[in-house]
């Protein structure tokens, strides 16, 4: 209970940039030289603090999305430390790689065990603000939409046999906090809050790091304030193969993957997109029974796209060539089928593209692509 009402907390920092002068006002405590000292010798981290806030454009909503810097310092740390897992060689970076948008590549992740993930690890680096997409509540964690909060994913993550492999979050927090770094991060991230455990802190400030990844800096992005969002028209500085990939993209795709403001209305947070007549992972029903959810899965975000394959909850597809196939003429139409994809009550739409059109779609999609924002020294690997 306590741990749902903090998050609650945490989620509330997403603030309106109305609220803008209250953050300047908050006063930035650094180190003292002898804790920036112990922090140094294992660790590189900036003598201030960094910001881990985000500042979104008009055109991904606007608004500032509030971090609390030293937390998520904290939580970067967290993140790259392997004493997160039970035989000390798997940290969350493991699956969750910065340049290629938080994911790792394979189809499914090795953990501490010799076998794999059941599904495809997702990226986190997707989102004009991370926060801002999941922060708001109602929009939910998993390719199944199981967990409300990073805190609950750590905590499932650090538990999973495959995974991480722990039994006792609080005996692994215990340990960290043995060392010197770790007691001067730990009370610069929660002075005198001695009524959370230190499970609490560490689930905390992972997910104050993790929810203040984002990313709109991307080529669209660009373009999009440029064209202070009039996304439908071409756009100056895209090919003509970009901008009719993009006509394709908004006619198709975009009701089911959108690109625009990152919360609250995004709509469909979940749909079937006829991978399968019969799924052997039903997603969302797997958990529900209900019928309407078998073959139901998270949609996922789009931006860096580019970076983040193998493709769908089973990696199935390991080329945005072979993703583009599957709506072009790959559509099952599964009892479930969302009817975005459909073109009558029980038939599937297939867009049959013809070969330029399909390129045309692969290249708007890499057009998605923001490397930049992801290789941000603050999202770095932080141990010497
Ligand atoms: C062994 C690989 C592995 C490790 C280690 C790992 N993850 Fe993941 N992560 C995954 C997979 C696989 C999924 C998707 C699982 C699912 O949907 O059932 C996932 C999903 C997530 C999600 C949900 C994203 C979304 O949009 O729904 C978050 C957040 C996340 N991981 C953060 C972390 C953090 C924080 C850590 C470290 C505490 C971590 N992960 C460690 C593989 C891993
Ligand atoms: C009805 C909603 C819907 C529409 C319309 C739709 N998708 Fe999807 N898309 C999904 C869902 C749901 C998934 C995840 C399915 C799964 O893994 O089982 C997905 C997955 C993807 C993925 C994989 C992302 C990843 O990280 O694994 C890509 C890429 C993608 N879609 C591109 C497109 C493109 C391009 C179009 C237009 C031609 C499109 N989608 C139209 C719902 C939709």
């Amino acid at each position: 209970m306590k741990t749902k009402l903090f998050f609650l907390a945490t989620t509330m920092a997403v603030l309106l940039s109305s609220c803008l002068k209250d953050n300047e006002k908050t006063v930035r405590h650094n180190y003292s030289p002898e804790h920036y000292k112990v922090i140094q010798a294992h660790l590189n981290l900036p003598v201030e603090v960094d910001n881990y806030s985000l500042q979104l454009p008009q055109t991904v909503g606007g608004f500032q999305v509030f971090a609390d810097n030293k937390q998520a310092t904290l939580g970067r740390v967290l993140f790259y430390d392997k004493r997160l897992s039970v035989n000390k060689e798997v940290n969350c970076a493991s699956c969750h790689i910065a340049e290629k948008a938080f994911t790792d590549g394979e189809q499914f992740s090795p953990g501490v065990t010799t076998e794999r993930t059941s599904r495809n690890t997702l990226a986190l680096g997707t989102f004009p603000s991370f926060n801002a997409y999941y922060g708001f509540g109602g929009t939910r964690m998993f390719w199944d939409n199981r967990v409300a909060s990073v805190m609950e994913q750590s905590a499932e993550t650090m538990k999973n046999p495959v995974e991480m492999g722990n039994t006792d979050l609080g005996k692994v927090a215990d340990e960290l906090l043995k060392e010197e770094y770790y007691e001067i991060l730990f009370e610069a991230a929660f002075p005198n809050q001695n009524y959370l455990t230190n499970e609490e802190k560490m689930l905390t400030a992972l997910q104050s790091f993790v929810s203040s990844i984002g990313c709109f800096n991307s080529k669209y992005d660009q373009e999009l304030i440029r064209s202070n969002d009039h996304k439908e028209a071409p756009f100056t500085n895209f090919t003509a193969e970009e901008n009719r990939g993009k006509e394709i993209y908004n006619t198709n795709c975009a009701s089911c993957h959108n690109l625009g403001a990152v919360a609250f209305s995004t709509g469909i947070v979940a749909a079937n997109n006829g991978l399968e007549l019969s799924y052997s992972d039903e997603g969302i029903g797997e958990i529900s029974h209900n019928p309407s959810e078998m073959g139901v899965f998270k949609v996922p975000m789009l931006r860096n796209v580019e970076l983040t394959a193998p493709y769908m909850h089973d990696g199935r597809f390991a080329t945005l060539e072979q993703v583009v196939e599957h709506y072009s003429s790959g559509v099952k139409n599964h009892e479930n089928l969302h009817e975005n994809l459909k073109k009558s009550f029980d038939e599937a739409k297939n867009l049959n593209l013809n070969e330029n059109d399909k390129q045309a779609l692969v290249a708007f999609l890499k057009t998605l692509t923001d490397k930049g924002s992801l290789m941000a020294s603050r999202y770095a690997d932080p141990f010497k």
